[in-house]
């Protein structure tokens, strides 16, 4: 009997957790020593279908710089609702919402604040399309720990980012939000990324918890279009698109976020198949998925929900637990569960997996952001640091003609055009609270890094785009009175990101007409290029001595160019996209299955039909030669791994950093495979004359198996290849 009570004793505590100071029962779920999921449990149970619906709506709270994103007056956003988007820059405001949540709620229960921290939230770094340049995972992955800093302590718990859609269209604007077109690259950047974001313990008050977005095919829209149709078959969507999401749940991305786009006439946000069948059923991931902004509304424009309840019912059935903005759930899931549509079983599911990532990032126990003051969360000098050294490592030297860089004993430099000068586009698109006056100019960064050794001019001589050549004299005399020009040349923030598509991938005609007219001058030309998209660089290249392209490199600005122009920077960058020829080309990338003819026929009749620039080019000021490639094995059984290396000498003058890419190809398959896949990369310092060996270990299913359009994974026996700069290696797979 004695056990008996004794038992009872104990299973009452568990369930109704301990007794609080007052002697009254404090709820199990306000116990921060219960594990989550009884602390998850113990609160569901305890809630109404009213107090369930609003943890699966999403705000928006404060104003920022968008029209479409004003943010409601706290006293107008009820106390339950499940999240909202925090377009502020301070935590003040988020803590007074938090208050009212906390306080005037029945059950208590914290909103999750989230916000578009892309790259970077004060402290802006390069857009992600850059950061893939550097082949440097871990400075990327340092970078995303910065961003997810200053976001926690400016009262942000959940950012959207990382973007990993592959993409091959440098017309649509949201390339540069991505890592570029590879499945691989983009797996290893979005996993870095996460981990950067969450680290090991999401409750820290310095992470975050990430959003894999958007999930899922969203970069083939359609002539780079955006909101657009994608032609997106289920091969491609297993082996192209599906690939980087995998790599960033296995990372433990808390959530993800449903794309705009109709996958072969399927919405993205209505898509049973990825969004359940391969998310939650496939790859257990236990998090939620919250839709883009009003991608469930919008499932009518698309044409396959008649009004927005039929929308909330098609999305909320499909997978998407929580609803952006729009309403729809809020309005409708109530009235679908009383009419039997919406089983409340799903309705617990969903709010369970919100409320598990509540618990996990600690906001039930400390819903409150500390208040610092801004000197003391922003671009903080260790921060500073690590993103200058991803701008530095971002940046990718295309062209250098008879060795011009860097520049050496010249003692007049003319930095001419529309970027040289300017600071805010610098930042890119989705710059989060990055202001202008944090970025250092390229003629600011000039003048400190040539300080004593030569005069820097300035003339603007064009603007971005428009007619006028008003200064071009101006520029021409300027560059007259130098001993090189430095041209900065490239794009406007908002021609990059969303809604930002654009017809031609050439910059404004005005700006190439600046270097026609600046060559006049009979100077060298160095052109540096600050864009968020490849773009047609051919007429260009043909001009100029050299080509710097150094993306949007946030608030590092000039300083790792100038450093590259002075030669205190080696440059070490490496295209993750394709530069085509020209916008006709479109859509070309290094992964695209072999052509039924080869030679000559299937070319274009009046362009050349390979790209400007290949996938993993970019320069160095020195030399790296590759020996043989060696395996450990050149005959093996499924199932085996393997190791393959090769020896890389620095055999110039100059320290550098080199990376390594191993590609493999299967060139006999069941299903046709792209000519070469990347498949691992490696990027190491090497001093001058250093040779270091590289090695790959290679696991024959993971790294040269495929998958079927049902995602299944297979390997056949069969002649592989290992392939690395010019050099190939058989591998029988018996
Ligand atoms: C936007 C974007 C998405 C962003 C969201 C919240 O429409 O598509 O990337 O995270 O809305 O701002």
């Amino acid at each position: 009997m004695r056990k008996l009570l004794l038992s009872l004793l104990v299973l009452s505590l568990l369930t109704c957790g301990q007794a609080g100071a007052n002697g009254k029962s404090k709820a199990l779920y306000k116990d921060a020593k219960a594990p989550v999921e009884k602390r998850v449990e113990d609160l569901l149970s305890r809630m109404t279908l009213e107090e369930k619906v609003y943890q699966l709506n999403q705000y928006t709270l404060g104003s920022n710089n968008n029209v479409n994103n004003i943010g409601e007056a706290v006293r107008n956003v009820p106390a339950e609702i499940g999240s909202v988007i925090y377009f502020d820059e301070n935590p003040q405001l988020r803590n007074e919402l938090q208050k009212k949540a906390m306080e005037n709620s029945r059950l208590g229960i914290p909103v999750l604040f989230g916000y578009d921290v892309i790259h970077g939230f004060r402290t802006v770094y390069p857009i992600p399309l850059a950061q893939a340049c550097s082949w440097n995972p871990a400075l990327a992955e340092q970078a995303s720990a910065v961003a997810a800093q200053e976001s926690r302590m400016s009262g942000v718990d959940w950012t959207f980012s990382p973007m990993i859609d592959v993409a091959r269209d440098a017309r649509w604007g949201r390339v540069a939000e991505g890592y570029g077109e590879d499945p691989y690259t983009t797996g290893v950047f979005a996993a870095a990324s996460v981990r950067g974001y969450q680290g090991d313990d999401l409750a820290s008050d310095k992470r975050v918890a990430a959003c894999l977005k958007h999930y899922v095919g969203y970069g083939a829209s359609e002539a780079g279009r955006d909101y657009v149709y994608t032609e997106i078959s289920r091969q491609a969507l297993w082996d192209t698109y599906l690939p980087p999401y995998e790599a960033g749940v296995k990372a433990g991305a808390a959530t993800l976020m449903s794309g705009f786009n109709d996958i072969s006439g399927v919405p993205a946000s209505a898509h049973y198949y990825t969004l359940t069948e391969v998310l939650k059923n496939r790859w257990k991931h236990d998090g939620f998925v919250v839709s883009d902004w009003c991608s469930v509304v919008q499932l009518v424009n698309q044409g396959v929900a008649a009004d927005g309840k039929e929308a909330a019912e098609k999305a909320f059935m499909a997978g998407v637990e929580m609803d952006m903005v729009d309403d729809c759930y809020q309005k409708h899931l109530p009235v679908l569960v009383k009419e039997g549509k919406v089983p409340m079983k799903l309705i617990d599911e969903a709010v369970r997996r919100v409320l598990r990532v509540k618990f996990r990032l600690g906001l039930f126990d400390r819903p409150y952001t500390k208040e610092v003051k801004p000197d003391k969360r922003f671009l903080l000098p260790e921060s500073l640091f690590t993103v200058e050294k991803l701008a530095e490592e971002s940046t990718v030297l295309l062209k250098n003609s008879g060795k011009l860089l860097p520049l050496s004993g010249v003692k007049k430099i003319a930095v001419v055009g529309p970027l040289a000068k300017n600071q805010a586009d610098l930042l890119g698109s989705w710059s989060g609270h990055g202001k202008a006056e944090d970025v250092c100019s390229i003629y600011d960064a000039m003048v400190r890094e040539f300080a004593g050794k030569a005069d820097i001019l300035y003339a603007q001589g064009c603007d971005f785009d428009g007619e006028s050549r008003a200064g071009f004299a101006e520029a021409l005399t300027t560059a007259k009175q130098a001993d090189v020009v430095v041209l900065c040349l490239g794009e406007k923030r908002g021609w990059s990101g969303e809604n930002a598509s654009r017809s031609t991938i050439a910059l404004p005609a005005i700006q190439e007409a600046l270097l026609v007219e600046l060559k006049q001058s009979g100077k060298p030309v160095v052109v540096l290029l600050a864009n968020g998209r490849p773009l047609d660089l051919v007429r260009i290249g043909k001009q100029v001595d050299a080509i710097v392209e150094i993306w949007q490199p946030g608030v590092a600005g000039g300083k790792p160019v100038s450093g590259i122009l002075s030669g205190r920077v080696n440059p070490s960058g490496k295209l993750a996209m394709t530069f085509p020829y020209t916008t006709g080309q479109i859509p070309i990338y290094y992964n695209h299955r072999a052509p039924a003819r080869k030679g000559s026929q299937g070319r274009y009749q009046d362009i050349p039909s390979t790209p400007l620039y290949d996938f993993g080019y970019g320069l160095s000021y020195t030399d790296f030669q590759y020996g043989d490639l060696k395996a450990s094995a050149e005959r093996v059984k499924r199932g085996d791994k393997l190791t393959v290396e090769v020896a890389v000498t620095n055999s110039g003058d100059r320290d550098g950093q080199e990376t390594v890419h191993w590609f493999i190809s299967d060139p006999v398959c069941s299903i046709s495979r792209p000519v070469k896949e990347l498949k691992f990369f490696e990027k190491q310092p090497l001093k001058a004359g250093e040779t270091k060996v590289f090695r790959f270990q290679i696991d024959t299913d993971r790294d040269f198996g495929f998958v079927d359009s049902d995602g299944k994974s297979f390997l056949e026996a069969g002649d592989y290849y290992i392939l690395v700069k010019d050099r190939k290696l058989k591998i029988r797979v018996e």
